[in-house]
């Protein structure tokens, strides 16, 4: 079975991907929100921890997990966190170890599609109206553009499905021949379009207010400041390294699983986190806060998720020559999020390759269905409420998104690290071009990465509950009604995804 596998074609095609992998909507998105919203200075010294403590160990992880289970015919999560479980408990414990992870890797790939694929359609039509000047008239706020944008029935399928139609070609096609030509037709194209538009965004003054300017937008994100730290931005930090660098869902392993015995993990693992910090933070935190700092001042910062589909598309009607750049933005958000997208495609077309042991073909035929059933209530929402909310998109981004993630980080880790131990060490080393110190797993992975994760959880929970969230009508929706249902509907999905993934991944261990 595991001659029968597909390699990747060559190292840099691997790494291309891989980058493309990690390189998403987190870095030009989500970001520049979750850092505005955190107090700017104050979330990137949690950001940085939380990168070292757990971004660098979990990805190291990942790659080892995703090439051992590959070596034994698997490219998904339930196998081979029982692969490496069983190296030091009881099989029965390990299998329910193993199917838990299953479990939560399939909630993420097939929910956070449900709302991924709709930004990369908006992206898409979002790059047709800038080229096409469709927000170009100031009498129409850009917010009343984004809103009829997601009212629209026409604009939101007919893009959402291109992007997906685009989704299942690539995926179709296979490794070497889909997603690795895909990758380094992208994303070199990405990193210039970013290059270019963080070029531009450091050279503007501010025609508006003489005292907002790109550089002092950098300094918003770059200035420390100690005294906002607070336990809300440490999980937000912690939870956007998870998402940026794709850990906790499973792709890095599923992508890793298509790796030869002894391919290096190790320089491979820092060359991701290197190439998506550098999308991230020098990309991402320089050109985004600062544009939209250098025109619509700390409050504009602030504006949200709205921050690329509303505030940028104010800063590109106005500034010279801003169809082009508009166009370039949403384009690279498009690249961004597809070669993203295809390692969630893929992850969910293994699946099926391996337990219904159906043609890469039809698997991704089944997975473009399933695609459109759990998206349908994320673009039907806004057409159907009249409002721009967008609930249920919020409720699924919480469970999956945000914390599901950072479970099976802690399921991971405690395989590798605590159970297979030592074994998992040496494994993660074979082939290595650099080695892994062993201080470095005995610290790292063995004792302070599963403590933070673990204090992190707690905390996220304490948090949630503060707030309301656990109540029948969740307090964030008590005042809205008609979003009521939204939500519930939203957690009765994601509870029955999670018991359908972990009876698949149970069965798909045992059989095997
Ligand atoms: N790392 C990706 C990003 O930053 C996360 C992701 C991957 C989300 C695949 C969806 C699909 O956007
Ligand atoms: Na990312």
């Amino acid at each position: 079975m595991s001659n029968s596998r597909e390699n990747w074609g060559s190292k840099l095609g691997l790494i291309l991907a891989m980058a493309g992998n990690a390189v998403g909507l987190g870095n030009f998105w989500r970001f520049p929100y979750q850092a505005a919203s955190n107090g700017g200075g104050a979330f990137m010294i949690p950001y940085f921890a939380a990168l070292i403590l757990i971004g660098i160990p979990v990805m190291l992880v990942e790659w080892n997990l995703g090439r051992y289970g590959g070596r034994y015919g698997h490219g998904t999560l339930g196998p081979m966190v029982y692969l490496q479980a069983r190296e030091g408990t009881k099989p029965k414990t390990a299998l329910i170890i193993g199917s838990l992870a299953g479990m939560i890797a399939f909630a993420v790939t097939l929910l956070v599609n449900s709302y991924y694929n709709h930004i990369i359609g908006w992206t898409l039509g979002y790059s047709f109206l800038s080229v096409t000047g469709g927000y170009a008239d100031t009498a129409v706020s850009t917010g009343e553009v984004f809103v009829n944008y997601i009212q629209s029935p026409g604009m939101v399928f007919t893009f959402w499905i291109i992007a997906l139609a685009g989704l299942g070609f690539a995926v179709m096609r296979g490794i070497q021949k889909g997603i690795e030509a895909w990758a380094k037709l992208m994303m070199p194209v990405l990193y210039v379009f970013g290059i270019v538009l963080a070029i531009r965004a450091l050279t503007l003054g501010s025609p508006v207010d003489p005292d907002w300017s790109s550089m002092k937008g950098l300094n918003y994100i770059w200035n420390p400041d100690f005294s906002a730290l607070s336990w809300r931005s440490a999980i937000a930090a912690a939870g956007q390294i998870f998402f940026t660098l794709s850990i906790g869902m499973g792709i890095i392993c599923n992508y890793a699983s298509y790796l030869k015995a002894d391919d290096d993990v190790v320089v491979s693992s820092l060359a991701t986190i290197s190439l998506n910090e550098f999308a991230e933070i020098i990309l991402g935190g320089t050109a985004v806060i600062p544009i939209a700092y250098a025109f619509l001042g700390p409050d504009g910062v602030g504006a949200g998720v709205g921050l690329s589909f509303i505030a940028l598309p104010n800063v590109f009607r106005t500034m010279a020559g801003g169809q082009i750049f508009g166009a370039l933005w949403f384009l690279l958000l498009f690249f961004a999020g597809f070669t993203s997208a295809i390692a969630m495609y893929n992850y969910l077309v293994a699946l099926m390759e391996e337990d219904l042991g159906v043609t890469r073909g039809k698997a991704a035929w089944m997975v473009f269905l399933g695609y459109i059933i759990v998206g349908l209530p994320v673009g039907l929402e806004p057409i159907l409420t009249k409002t721009a909310d967008l609930a249920y998109f919020t409720e699924v981004d919480n469970w999956v998104g945000s914390n599901l993630l950072i479970v099976l980080g802690l399921i991971e880790i405690i395989a590798a690290a605590w159970l297979m131990g030592d074994g998992a060490f040496e494994e993660m080393n074979r082939g290595g071009i650099w080695k892994v110190p062993k201080w470095f797993f005995n610290v790292f992975h063995k004792l302070v990465t599963p403590i933070v994760i673990m204090v992190l959880i707690f905390f996220s929970y304490l948090d949630f509950y503060k707030a309301g969230y656990f109540k029948a009508v969740p307090s964030f929706v008590a005042n809205s009604p008609q979003l009521v249902p939204w939500v519930n509907g939203a957690r009765v999905v994601v509870f029955a995804v999670m018991l359908v993934g972990f009876i698949q991944s149970y069965r798909s261990i045992k059989t095997k």
